[in-house]
């Protein structure tokens, strides 16, 4: 049996995460099997491309031991707390925790699964997110603690799925589509990123990772397809610089597709509260 005090604080700490939770209308899982596929630039521009739209939003860094969403977004600040709430950055109008706003820079955090499940429960339960349309939480590669952690505390109703066209990707990507679907997470979307690459000299389009592999995948699983993110070397510059692309290049081909896709998440929820009001 718990220790009282243990079970204790388990259920207050629960009963804050309800309550973090309960204030967000909408919550987004950005995951995939593969690493380095681009679940950090899909989870960050989206945020900006809901931003855009007017929607208030937040990102969750949940990849604890490679947390890239503070480098992507030149957050180098140390965290505040107040009254033992952790206070989330703000940049560029949305709302971020990281783990790498925690640890000296350049270390590993070596941490078991419980560990890094526990710093999660923490970004829910004391961080500070207040009334937010969006919370996107961008996810470590793979199928591991991580996610079980969100799809359980964080409640996600979306899965964004991110693969590149290649076949290697794919099949992790399944992995996560199943996933998804044995979470219970009653929406899924496939992104497929890195589709072809247009040479900045000749204009021509080289299918560096293949063609198509994203789409096939959604219609194989009956899940949405949102769209296919082409290479682009702004992207890469621009995110290593901290600054999503979607909001220095707005008419780029990669923002207009993360535009689309928010633009299709939004109008998704809204049909979906729509039949709930039916
Ligand atoms: N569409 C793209 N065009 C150019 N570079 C990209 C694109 N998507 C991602 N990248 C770059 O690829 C690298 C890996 O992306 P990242 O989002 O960190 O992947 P993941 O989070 O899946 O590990 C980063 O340097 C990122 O800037
Ligand atoms: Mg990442």
């Amino acid at each position: 049996m718990n220790h009282p005090d243990k079970q204790k604080s388990y259920e207050d700490e629960q009963k804050r995460i309800s309550e973090t939770v309960s204030k967000i209308k909408h919550r987004i899982a950005v995951f995939s099997g593969k690493g380095g596929v681009g679940k950090t630039t899909v989870s960050v521009n989206l945020a900006y491309a809901f931003q855009l739209e007017g929607y208030s939003t937040g990102i969750l860094d949940a990849d604890i031991t490679g947390p890239n969403v503070a480098k992507m977004l030149n957050v180098q600040d140390e965290m505040i707390y107040l009254d033992e709430k952790m206070i989330p950055f703000e940049k560029y109008g949305a709302k971020m925790i990281s783990m790498a706003s925690l640890l000296p820079h350049g270390q590993p955090l070596i941490w078991r699964g419980p560990m890094r499940s526990k710093v999660i429960n923490q970004f829910l339960a004391d961080v500070d997110w207040g009334e937010l349309d969006y919370l996107i939480a961008d996810l470590p590669p793979g199928t591991g603690d991580e996610i079980l952690t969100i799809a359980q505390e964080m409640k996600p109703d979306y899965a964004i799925i991110v693969t590149t066209p290649q076949e290697v990707s794919v099949i992790d990507a399944e992995r996560a589509i199943n996933m998804a679907k044995k979470l219970e997470i009653p929406f899924i979307g496939v992104v497929e990123n890195m589709a072809g690459f247009v040479c900045p000299h000749c204009g021509a389009v080289a299918e560096i990772f293949g063609a198509g592999g994203g789409e096939k995948l959604a219609a194989e699983y009956d899940v949405q397809f949102l769209g296919s993110i082409p290479i682009d070397i702004d992207a890469r510059i621009l995110s290593d610089k901290g600054k999503p692309i979607v909001l220095e290049k707005q008419n780029s081909e990669v923002s207009i597709v993360f535009k689309s896709i928010a633009a299709f998440v939004a109008e998704h929820y809204k049909k979906e509260l729509l039949t709930k009001l039916v």
